[in-house]
């Protein structure tokens, strides 16, 4: 199978229910920019293209997710500070493209399942986060930390070797708060996208602290369904 991150990432954000790219072209350009230098950390490494074609294969809707999470996690890192102490921008330009690579593990009837999940499945589906971090884990000497950013993506799964350290804390908040961005922008098997106030109430309401940092996402990654073009 061929395979272009950059041409995945485009078409991940060009879905017909799913967040987008800014139509502003100054937003854009630095889109772009994050876009390149995925590209170019993805392709320097046969390892990381090899999961991502695992990836994109078995998981389907779910690696167009992780895609677009990923970029949106680097905005707002970079949204937050330029420089990150403890994390090299290696890690930051792939942990969030591989946050869901442990959904390689979950059963494909319930990853694609379009009813709601008994308890059971659900438990099936939340172990995804630690299959994440134990597949993650041996990328950590090449990406210091990628394995326990990840592991912060899900609060129902922290293992206790994760760092104290506030930069790695604070890099896998920021990815749990892109992720519940496109989880609520895009289309899902069980649900619609949401619109733009709904998602600033739900957002806000799980992270009362971020308000600037959701506008940003809501500014930068309009949902298609509701942008006035
Ligand atoms: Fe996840
Ligand atoms: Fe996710």
């Amino acid at each position: 199978m061929d395979f272009n991150i950059t041409q995945d990432i485009f078409s991940a954000f060009s879905l017909p229910e799913s967040a987008t790219l800014s139509y502003n072209p100054s937003i854009y350009q630095k889109q772009e920019k994050i876009i390149q230098g995925v590209t170019l950390a993805v392709n320097q490494d046969p390892l990381v293209i090899s999961l991502l074609k695992q990836m994109k294969e078995r998981i389907g809707s779910h690696y167009d997710h992780t895609i677009r999470t990923g970029i949106m996690h680097i905005d707002l890192i970079s949204f937050e500070q330029p420089t990150w102490k403890d994390i090299p921008p290696k890690t930051i330009n792939l942990v969030g493209i591989l946050h869901d690579c442990g959904k390689l593990e979950v059963p494909e009837e319930i990853l694609f399942k379009e009813k709601e999940l008994t308890i059971w499945e659900k438990r099936a589906m939340e172990a995804h986060n630690r299959a994440t971090y134990n597949i993650l884990r041996s990328f950590e000497d090449n990406y210091p930390a990628i394995a326990q950013i990840a592991a912060f993506h899900h609060p129902y799964f922290q293992p206790q070797e994760v760092s104290e350290n506030p930069s790695i804390r604070r890099a896998g908040e920021l990815l749990r708060l892109a992720d519940h961005y496109d989880a609520l922008s895009s289309r899902r098997d069980y649900k619609s996208p949401f619109s733009p106030q709904l998602i600033q109430e739900i957002l806000l309401d799980l992270f009362p602290k971020e308000g600037p940092r959701i506008n940003h996402l809501l500014q930068h990654y309009p949902s298609k369904e509701f942008s006035i073009i």
